[in-house]
């Protein structure tokens, strides 16, 4: 049993008035709905098939406990869809200073997911490890992502330099297509340790890969429970086609019609967990990149898509919540909550003579950012502004694992009310061609001359100071 629980009350007019879904509209939605459902369902989705793949997490573990007994820095070199996992569940899941911890209590190397190529960023992380003992994991679907495969180039450098040509090898572990990709070659032809991700796994619902197990597993996450959870979610959504049944689909359905019927065409995830932080940047990307999308299925221009953003709870509560309250009705704001902490922290009485003070000794900083969840929450509701709140019972290997996957479903089943295709990314690849072009790869030479062409001087517009 799961445990979590994915309340949508305050979307509902009854509670939000004007701004909430009404049953009628819920109705209307029912043969789309089905619709889509059944779509997924008959679609062969490579993600679905990753929470059963307990074989590839026997395999990842087995890797992972030598790389732990030989290094103490873990590198992950990835970007976008093969990095944002794996900040997601390092933060979730393993101690909040992880790489402040003396080893042991640390269960593993330090980890480091930079997931950018900065030049100062990527100069300082290689002062701060000792590449005697690091072990550098290239993450690219692709094999061919420019920002990647420069880092891997920046690092292997370092590497040979350090440890020479040969010994250089062993620090190196690539995460790539199975068959395609230039990376793949070179993994062949050069010996590097390697790790699948299949090819009908696009980077952003590959979490639950070798992309974002090694690292898990690397730093003592408990993978195969990871993989329980996202499982029995996935059985859930297979058990029911009924909106009121499977949350997943009750949640695109929601969202779908918050967008596309209440004008809300913005969704902010606002975990109030410290260690749910990532999950909303991870979220962001799944939901921006999956349904953002400037044709429909028959080739339409719809400009389809809601803005995710990301806030949290309570800190954001002093930054980005009066707009939330007071500013314009484009807004829904999705929850995420713990019902228990790892550790429960008091807050010692004193000063009895202030009022203002002493009423916060003798309960604890696990009631208070509670408290002001449970205020915001109403204090949205009553301002009209629809919200809703997936409530876990802790965040641990199995709820963490059954949220990512939820969340996935989610973005599968809404992909299909949109009737847009989830899978793919055609803006991002235009970026990452125009980057080519200019980078000087062979077969962008046109690419090259249409940003040169685009980006002539012009002072027109422009204001030096
Ligand atoms: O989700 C996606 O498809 C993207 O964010 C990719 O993960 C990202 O662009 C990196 O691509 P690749 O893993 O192919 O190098």
């Amino acid at each position: 049993m799961l445990n979590l629980r994915y309340d949508f009350n305050n979307l509902m007019a009854e509670r939000v008035g004007e701004h909430g879904v009404t049953d009628a509209e819920l109705r209307a939605l029912g043969p789309k709905l089905a619709a889509a459902a059944d779509a997924v369902e008959k679609s062969p989705l490579g993600f679905r098939k990753l929470p059963h793949n307990t074989k590839l997490a026997d395999e990842v573990a087995l890797l992972a406990g030598e790389i732990q007994a030989r290094c103490d820095s873990f590198v992950v070199v990835g970007i976008g869809g093969s990095a944002l996992g794996n900040i997601a569940l390092h933060s979730a899941l393993n101690h909040p200073e992880y790489n402040q911890l003396p080893r042991p209590p640390r269960r593993g190397p330090r980890l480091f997911v930079p997931d950018n190529i900065d030049p100062d960023r990527i100069a300082a992380l290689l002062e701060v490890v000792d590449l005697d003992n690091t072990v550098f994991n290239v993450v690219t679907k692709s094999g061919g992502t420019a920002e990647i495969i420069s880092e891997f180039l920046v690092f292997r450098d370092a590497l040979i330099k350090k440890l020479g040509p040969e010994r250089h090898v062993e620090r190196i572990v690539i995460t790539t297509d199975p068959e395609r990709g230039e990376l793949r070659e070179i993994v062949k032809r050069f010996g590097y340790a390697s790790l699948p991700i299949p090819s009908d796994v696009g980077g952003r619902f590959s979490v639950l890969s070798a992309v974002g197990l090694l690292s898990a597993a690397v730093t003592g996450i408990d993978i195969h429970k990871l993989l329980k959870g996202a499982a029995e979610m996935d059985a859930r959504c297979r058990k029911s086609k009924k909106l009121w049944e499977n949350p997943a689909l009750a949640g695109a359905a929601l969202h779908y019609l918050m967008d596309k019927a209440k004008g809300k065409n913005i969704q902010v995830m606002m975990p109030y967990a410290h260690a749910l932080r990532d999950v909303a940047d991870w979220f962001r990307q799944l939901w921006a990149e999956s349904l953002g999308k400037r044709v429909d299925r028959a080739g339409k221009t719809v400009h389809a898509g809601q803005t995710p953003e990301k806030a949290l709870g309570v800190t954001d509560q002093h930054s980005v919540l009066q707009l939330y309250l007071e500013g314009p009705f484009d807004k829904v704001v999705t929850f995420l909550t713990v019902e228990e902490f790892h550790t429960t922290v008091p807050v010692p009485p004193a000063f009895p003579n202030f009022e203002g003070v002493k009423y916060l000794g003798g309960h604890t900083l696990n009631e208070l950012i509670r408290a002001e969840q449970r205020g915001t929450e109403l204090a949205l509701t009553q301002s009209g502004k629809p919200n809703c709140a997936i409530r876990l019972p802790r965040a641990d290997e199995e709820t963490v694992g059954a949220l990512l996957y939820l969340l996935e479903m989610q973005t599968a089943y809404a992909g299909e009310l949109y009737n847009i295709n989830a899978f793919d990314q055609p803006g991002v690849e235009l970026g990452k061609n125009f980057t080519y072009g200019l980078m000087g790869r062979k077969g962008y030479e046109a690419k090259r001359r249409e940003v040169e062409q685009a980006s002539k001087p012009n002072s027109q517009w422009v204001v030096n100071t």
